[in-house]
């Protein structure tokens, strides 16, 4: 299992927090946890001859982790020969070996780096014609359900909470489907498109009935810019407005955080609602200016 920095052994912060959180000291040591937590699940699969069906995200939030399985590979003997990949999205439209393209992201950062059989990754096609997406995404899920299911999904979050491209209002069963993305997901990708013009406004998502499947569930989230989001997620209601709100829902799923993705969390940010602490001048006048936040009252009242 994860191990965490912070000491969660109180168990008060369940009163926060509706999904288990680990915080680590910085995101290169969360990623080599979860490597090696994955790298576990790979070998006990090939223990038993069996193959290790792994949902993988794109972004700047998985890359320590890929680097960390590629070292793995490399250097400890790593083999990805039993395991079968299925990418949660992909823009739409888009060629397979544009600098942007999901399918570039994953050969180049993971899949030509092990010894994964060519057939066993799955990304998204984005240079489907639109007759073709229905069916092309009917059987995407298919072929996960024939499968047996994801073994282990690994997410990242997106400001407005979004999990694949499942934007706000996505809805807990749906599928995977060409959806149109969020102008505050457009505006993140476009540094990489060179202006907003440029970013494309659709794309094929894994639906988040398939993530909600998932028998396991890991989602990653790197510094202050996913603090609100992660707060909201783990200690807020389950709405759709959240999409990572629905992992509240799921029965086995970690968020993992550095230390500045937890910022916000109730157990950090106001550690005195959770637990006895030792008041330092520091957490004092946090405490005084917070309750004069919450009331809103000036300091002095
Ligand atoms: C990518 C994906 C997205 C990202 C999210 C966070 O495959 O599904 O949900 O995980 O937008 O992106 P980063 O990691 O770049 O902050």
């Amino acid at each position: 299992m994860i191990k965490s920095i912070i000491d969660k052994s109180t168990g008060f912060e369940k009163r926060f927090e509706n999904i288990d959180t680990v915080v680590f000291e910085n995101s290169t040591d969360a990623s080599k946890a979860v490597a090696q937590q994955i790298a576990a699940l790979i070998k006990s699969k090939q223990e038993k001859n069996e193959s290790c069906v792994l949902g993988l995200a794109t972004g700047s939030s998985p890359k320590g982790l890929y680097a960390e399985l590629v070292r793995l590979h490399k250097e400890e003997g790593l083999s990805f020969k039993n395991v079968i990949t299925f990418n949660l999205d992909e823009y739409y439209p888009m060629e397979p070996d544009s600098v942007n393209s999901y399918v570039r992201f994953m050969k180049e950062l993971l899949m030509d780096q092990v010894d994964i059989l060519p057939e066993n990754y799955h990304i998204p096609d984005g240079l489907l014609t639109k007759e073709e997406i229905a069916d092309y995404c009917a059987d995407y899920e298919t072929k996960i359900e024939a499968l047996g299911g994801i073994d282990l999904q690994v997410l990242g979050i997106g400001a407005n909470g979004h999990i694949g491209f499942n934007e706000s209002g996505s809805l807990q069963n749906s599928k995977t489907r060409l959806v149109a993305l969020d102008h505050i997901t457009r505006v993140a990708a476009s540094k990489d498109f060179f202006g907003l013009n440029n970013t494309p406004r659709t794309a094929i998502t894994l639906g988040v009935k398939k993530i909600m499947e998932a028998k396991q569930v890991i989602l990653l989230a790197w510094g202050e810019g996913k603090a609100d989001v992660v707060k909201k997620s783990v200690e807020g209601e389950v709405t759709n407005r959240i999409p990572a709100s629905f992992l509240q829902e799921h029965n086995n799923v970690v968020f993992v955080l550095d230390k500045e993705a937890s910022s916000k969390l109730t157990r950090i940010n106001r550690p005195w609602l959770v637990e006895k602490i030792v008041w330092t001048d520091k957490l004092t006048r946090k405490a005084v200016l917070g309750l004069a936040l919450d009331l809103k009252k000036p300091i002095l009242m």
